[in-house]
C-alpha cells in the first residue's frame, strides 16, 4: 500500500532481527484480501513455530497485525508503554466473555507475557469497567504490577440521553469506564536478597562503610540526600540522574575497597546517572490534567460507522489516549496495543511519533485498523 500521499516519514529498520525479517516477508501482502481465521478459534490456537509469519500492515514505524496477540509479544521490540483494552465481559466483541467470571483467565496469559517483556520504564494503562478492573487488579498485582492512579473516563449525561431505566435496572446510569495506571515493579539484587529501589539505595551506602550524612556531601547539598533518597520512610524520592552519579562516585571513591563496585546491576561497573533513569516508569503531567477525564463517548467523525451503525463498540477517544502516551512516552518509543479494534492508540502514537505494534484477531476490524492508520491525516 502506498503513502505517497500520507505526510513524508523516514523509514526506520525494525528493531530486532526477527522483526525485520517478518516485515520483510509480509510486506508484499494484499491488505484487502486478509483473511482473520475464526476469532474463537484464533483465540484459542497460540502459535509459537518458528516457520509462523504473521499478516502486518506497515506506516512509519508503527504496524498493525492481524492475529492473536500472543503470538506475538515475544516478537515485538519491548514496550515503554502498554494500552490494554480487551475483554470486559460484556460481550462487546467477539470473544469478550458475557460476564466478568473468566475475565481474570481471560487476562492471564497476556498480564505474564507483558510482566515477562516490559522494562523498568513501562507503564500500562488497563482500560475497563470499574467491576472488569477490579476483577483483574489482584492478578496485575500478583504479577509485579504496582498501582499508580486509577483514571475515571466520565463520559457525561449527555452519553445516557435520557434513556436509562432506572426503575428497571436499580441504580443510577453509568457514564464511565475506569483507564487504570500500572508501573512494573523494580527490584534491585543484592547478596541473593531481593529488595526495592528505596532499599537498594542505602543497602549500598551502608555497604560501602559510609555514614548516611555523607551522602548529602557527595550530593553537594545540606540535608536534602538524607532527608529526600535516604529516607526510609514513605516520603522517600527517587534520587535525579546526577545525584546517583554523584552519590556512586562517591562511594566508589570512598566507600571500602573490598566491596566495589557499589550502585552496580552487573557486579562489574556502577551503573550511570542515565542507566538510573530508566529504572522507573517515564511519566510527565501536562498542567490542569487530573485523575477525572470529562469526555465525550466518541462521536462525529471520529466514530468510524458502516451504513450508520458504529463498527466498533469500544472505540476510545484519540485525545486520551494522545494524553496517556504524552505523559508516560517520549518520541520514538514502543507503544504496545495488544487488543487494537479501530486500533485508536496507535493512531496516538503514529501522530507522536511512537513506534506502535498493535494486533488485531478480526480481520473486519483490521482491514478497517490499516485504511485507517493509512490515511488518518488526509484532509
Ligand atoms: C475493546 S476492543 C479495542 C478497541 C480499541 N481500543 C479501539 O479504540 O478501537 C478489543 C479488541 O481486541 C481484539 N482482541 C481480543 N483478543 C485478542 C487477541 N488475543 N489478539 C488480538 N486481538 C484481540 C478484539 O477482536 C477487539 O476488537
Amino acid at each position: 500500500m502506498a503513502h505517497s500521499h500520507s505526510k513524508p516519514r523516514s523509514k526506520r529498520p525494525a528493531s530486532t532481527p526477527e522483526e525485520t525479517a517478518v516485515l520483510r516477508e509480509d510486506s508484499q501482502m494484499d491488505f484487502a484480501a486478509a483473511q482473520a481465521p475464526e476469532p474463537r478459534a484464533a483465540l484459542g490456537v497460540h502459535r509459537s513455530d518458528a516457520a509462523f509469519r504473521p499478516i502486518i500492515f506497515q506506516r512509519d514505524e508503527s504496524v498493525i497485525h492481524l492475529g492473536n496477540v500472543r503470538d506475538l509479544y515475544a516478537r515485538w521490540a519491548a514496550p515503554t508503554v502498554i494500552v490494554s483494552d480487551g475483554a470486559y465481559g460484556l460481550g462487546s466483541f467477539p470473544g469478550d466473555p458475557h460476564t466478568i467470571d473468566g475475565l481474570a483467565e481471560w487476562y492471564r496469559p497476556h498480564i505474564e507475557a507483558w510482566t515477562r517483556h516490559a522494562l523498568p520504564e513501562t507503564t500500562l494503562w488497563f482500560w475497563n469497567s470499574e467491576l472488569g478492573w477490579a476483577t483483574v487488579h489482584p492478578l496485575l498485582v500478583e504479577a509485579g504490577w504496582e498501582f499508580r492512579n486509577c483514571h475515571v473516563w466520565d463520559k457525561g449525561i449527555a452519553h445516557i440521553a435520557g434513556n436509562a431505566n432506572t426503575k428497571t435496572l436499580r441504580k443510577f446510569p453509568v457514564v464511565t469506564e475506569v483507564c487504570v495506571q500500572y508501573a512494573k515493579r523494580t527490584s534491585f539484587e543484592q547478596g541473593g536478597v531481593r529488595m526495592s529501589m528505596k532499599d537498594w539505595l542505602r543497602y549500598e551506602w551502608i555497604r560501602a562503610g559510609l555514614p548516611l550524612w555523607k551522602t548529602n556531601d557527595a550530593c553537594g547539598v545540606k540535608n536534602a540526600a538524607t532527608r529526600k533518597y535516604f529516607t526510609a520512610d514513605h516520603l522517600w524520592y527517587f534520587p535525579p540522574p546526577d545525584a546517583f552519579d554523584a552519590l556512586a562516585r562517591y562511594a566508589n571513591a570512598h566507600g571500602k575497597p573490598a566491596g566495589r563496585p557499589y550502585f552496580s546491576r552487573d557486579g562489574k561497573r556502577p551503573m550511570t546517572g542515565a542507566e538510573w533513569s530508566r529504572m522507573r516508569a517515564k511519566f510527565k503531567c501536562d498542567a490542569g490534567i487530573t485523575n477525572v477525564w470529562n469526555e465525550p463517548a466518541v462521536r462525529g467523525i471520529e466514530r468510524l460507522k458502516e451504513k450508520g451503525q458504529c463498527i466498533h463498540m469500544n472505540q476510545k477517544p484519540l485525545r486520551l489516549l494522545e494524553m496517556i502516551l504524552r505523559a508516560s512516552s517520549e518520541e520514538g518509543d514502543v507503544v504496545w496495543e495488544p487488543f487494537g479494534g479501530l486500533c485508536s492508540a496507535t493512531i496516538a502514537a503514529h501522530k507522536l511519533r511512537r513506534r506502535a505494534l498493535a494486533a488485531e484477531c478480526v480481520a473486519e476490524f483490521f482491514n478497517i485498523a490499516i485504511k485507517r492508520l493509512d490515511n488518518y491525516d488526509i484532509f
